[in-house]
Order: structure tokens, then C-alpha cells, then sequence
């Protein structure tokens, strides 16, 4: 059974009306959508935003509905100045960007865990990454011209790179200053992506983080970010698990 997660509706809209043979389960104030997604056992969730909701969700996810791979996708500020709106981060490992149990323990290290950084899991990675690629070469099939300029999307691409997740929405020169000072491998920023990476750490479930940038985690953020979520994160979200899962 494969889990896959959002932290937002509009985020696998389009996956959930294409799930069949669907299954509803209301738990913990979220609902769990159980049936078959291009021939594949599938749950699909969204948790809302943040480390505690999405954490919760996972942890669910993994022990009601047996799931064996869990998939986080969704929309992410670019935080590496190569980062454009429309790009694909495949995430490498993800790091929590606001723990600090210092001195006591490292900056971002999780008090106990012995651990900083969550790896995503290497093969499903490298399949998620061509399953990105496929739609991307082909992508003006799937966005038209108009919807691209209006939303400042152009040749998109497809990247592996480590993504820093935290309870803030990230829009200050001075919130990207701190990570990029502290976590320079770091390519985007996002709110749920290194909570569920820790669950599927301590229950040993394979997971891997989808994120496609929404804003450049600017001034301009808060307004990019609802667009770009309401108008094409679902289409990109549907495109990629078609390949992945097919
Ligand atoms: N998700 C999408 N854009 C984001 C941002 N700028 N900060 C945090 N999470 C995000």
C-alpha cells in the first residue's frame, strides 16, 4: 500500500478524483481516501500545513492503513537562487530548519535521534526523478502558454536537492539568510517535507518528498504561493504519479 500525502487539498485534487474504487475513513479531523490510482493500492491524505499535522497524518498513515511507501508532494519556496517557479526538487534529505536544542545538542539536531538530516530513499528516488523528467519535457502539453507566463513559470527542470522544512511560511530576506547560512545544500523550504521524514525514520517505512516551487520565498511569496498552489500544483501532482505509478 502506497501513502501519499499533501499538506493542502488543492495540492492532489486532481489524484483524488482520479482515485477509483475510493474508500473514506475520517480520523483525527482529516480524511483518509483508500482505493486504486493507475492500477496501484493507494491512500491518499491531506493533513494540513505544518510539522505537528503532517507528522500525525504519517504516523496514521502508517499504522492504520499498513502503508510500505509513503510519498509527500507539494509546493515548497525556492530558497537557492537557480530555484524558479514550475521547477521539481526531488528531495535528498530533509532537515527541520527550526529546531535548536543548543548547547545541549547541534543546531537542527533532534534531541535523542542522534540525527540531523533524514535521507529519502535512494532507488524511489532516482524512479520519482525520471517520472519528473518525463512530464517536464513534455510539459506545455499539460500548462498552456497563457497559464506559464501568468504564473512565471519557464523551462522548468527537475532537481534532487536537500529541502529544510519548519512552522514558519518563509518570505524575509532574513528567514532565507538563516538557512542558507546554516544549511548551505539546501535548495527549497517548506513546512511539513522533515516531520514526515522523521516518522518514516523511526518506523523504517521508505519515503520520498515531491516539492515544486511555488514562490521564491520572497516578498512576492505570499502572493505567488496561493496562485500557483490553486491553479497547478494538482496538475503537476497528477502528471508525475501517473509515470511513477503506470
Ligand atoms: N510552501 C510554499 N512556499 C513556501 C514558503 N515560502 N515558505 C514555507 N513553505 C512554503
Amino acid at each position: 500500500m502506497i501513502g501519499i500525502m499533501s499538506a493542502m487539498q488543492e495540492e492532489i485534487q486532481a489524484l483524488l478524483n482520479h482515485l477509483e474504487h475510493t474508500e473514506e475513513y475520517t480520523k483525527g479531523k482529516r480524511t483518509y481516501y483508500k482505493g486504486t490510482l493507475f492500477g496501484k493500492e493507494a491512500v491518499l491524505v491531506f493533513s494540513r500545513w505544518g510539522k505537528v499535522a503532517s507528522a500525525t497524518t504519517a504516523t496514521q498513515l502508517i499504522n492504520d492503513f499498513d502503508v510500505n511507501e509513503l510519498i509527500f508532494t507539494g509546493v515548497a519556496g525556492g530558497i537557492h537562487p537557480d530555484m524558479n517557479i514550475g521547477d521539481i526538487v526531488i528531495g535528498k534529505q530533509l532537515v527541520q530548519h527550526d529546531m535548536n536544542a543548543s548547547p545541549l545538542y547541534g543546531l537542527f539536531e533532534i534531541p535523542l535521534l542522534h540525527k540531523t538530516f533524514f535521507d529519502t530513499h535512494p532507488e524511489k528516488r532516482e524512479q520519482l526523478t525520471n517520472a519528473c523528467q518525463q512530464f517536464i519535457d513534455t510539459y506545455t502539453n499539460v500548462i498552456s502558454e497563457k497559464e506559464a507566463r501568468s504564473l512565471d513559470i519557464m523551462n522548468p527542470k527537475v532537481v534532487i536537492g536537500d529541502i529544510a522544512s519548519g512552522d514558519q511560511f518563509i518570505s524575509k530576506a532574513s528567514q532565507v539568510q538563516f538557512i542558507t547560512t546554516h544549511l548551505e545544500s539546501v535548495v527549497c523550504a517548506e513546512m511539513e517535507g522533515a516531520a514526515v521524514a522523521q516518522v518514516c525514520y523511526e518506523y523504517e517505512v521508505p519515503f520520498s518528498i515531491i516539492r515544486i516551487i511555488s514562490d521564491k520565498a520572497n516578498s512576492e511569496a505570499p502572493i505567488d504561493f496561493p496562485l500557483f498552489v490553486t491553479q497547478i500544483a494538482s496538475k503537476y501532482a497528477f502528471e508525475i504519479f501517473k509515470n511513477y505509478l503506470q
